[in-house]
């Protein structure tokens, strides 16, 4: 039977990029977007709340996927912490709706989780490493994975910090940054921050790779390299062929924050790389040529048809 999928999130930067990879590559799919939210550029949508397990009932009935990538969360970090409850609500409960819905029609299900289920002391963590969250968005990222791995035909798929243009319009700090170190704009940057960041689009084509195997458990998909935040935005800067000098290199213990920070969250990819033999992802300085053709021409990133 050929592949259907049913993307939550599909209106946030990985959902984005994967609905664009899966019109690509042919597969039937139909995204569901929340309710006030941007739609992606690529593909089929339907507006969802995912804490509304009715409407999500009716859009998986009609959608009749046999691949579920639950891609959607509540992520911002600071948002989180000062909603707890709806964090939650959003990543806890939602996600138990659709490991539901993923029971009844049988399929396979991916879940995206974070790197910040580990509490940043040691770094290089591997899959069967003890998670620690330190924040509320870590805490409810992994008790959805508990849940996730209840099904049988499940897996969770444990992704880095991302970098890269979605295929979908909506402010990203990852594009704010490059607009400020393109303008020369003075930015702060921790170089005390570790971690082993991934190009939205090896991200995407990761999960779906992973959904259409037969793998199931946790498994890692990361970068291949431990990388600061400020080393990350030397590697923009670069790219960009500007000088570097308003990068401010900052502490984190310069910025106070709701919650302690984990200091080094690099990941591990060992499951990944010996059943792909390669890892998830490239290093940053060769994903980053392409990313600045997009910075300077959205439409390039967008995988819109081309107008006349
Ligand atoms: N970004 C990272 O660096 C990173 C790192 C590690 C793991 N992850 C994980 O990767 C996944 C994708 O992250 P992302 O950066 O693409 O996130 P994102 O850009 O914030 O997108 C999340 C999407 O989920 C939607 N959503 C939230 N609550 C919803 C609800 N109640 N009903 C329907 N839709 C809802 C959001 O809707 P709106 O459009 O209304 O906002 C948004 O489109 C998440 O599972 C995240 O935990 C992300």
């Amino acid at each position: 039977m050929d592949p259907r999928f049913l993307v939550t999130g599909a209106g946030g930067q990985l959902g984005s990029v994967i609905m664009r990879q899966l019109a690509a590559a042919k597969h039937a799919a139909v995204g569901l977007v929340s309710p006030t939210g941007p739609h992606p550029h690529v593909g089929p949508v339907r507006a969802c709340d995912l804490c509304n397990a009715d409407t999500l009932r009716d859009a998986a009935r009609d959608a009749r996927p046999t691949h579920i990538l639950h891609v959607a969360a509540m992520t911002n970090v600071q948002s989180c912490a000062r909603a707890p409850d709806r964090a939650h609500v959003t990543n806890v409960d939602a996600t138990r709706s659709i490991v539901e819905l993923a029971d009844v029609v049988g399929g396979r299900l991916i879940f995206t989780s974070t790197d910040l289920v580990f509490d940043g002391r040691t770094g290089g963590y591997a899959e069967d490493s003890t998670p620690r969250p330190l924040s509320v968005y870590g805490q409810t990222k992994h008790k959805a994975e508990a849940i996730v791995l209840a099904n049988p035909r499940a897996a969770v798929v444990r992704l880095p910090l991302m970098y890269g243009i979605p295929a979908v319009d909506r402010p990203t700090t990852f594009r704010a940054q490059l607009q400020s170190i393109s303008r020369r704009t003075p930015i702060r940057l921790f170089h005390d921050e570790f971690r082993s960041p991934i190009w939205l689009e090896d991200a995407a084509a990761a999960v779906i790779a992973l959904a259409l195997s037969d793998y199931v458990g946790r498994i890692h998909a990361a970068g291949p390299q431990r990388l600061s935040r400020l080393e990350m935005g030397r590697l923009a800067a670069a790219a960009l062929g500007v000088g570097d000098d308003a990068i401010e290199p900052v502490s984190q213990t310069d910025v106070p924050f709701d919650e302690p920070r984990p200091r080094d969250v690099s990941l591990r990819s060992d499951r990944f790389e010996a059943r792909w033999g390669r890892p998830a992802g490239r290093p940053m300085r060769d994903a980053l040529p392409q990313i600045v053709v997009q910075f300077r021409d959205p439409a390039s990133a967008s995988g819109r048809p081309e107008l006349d």
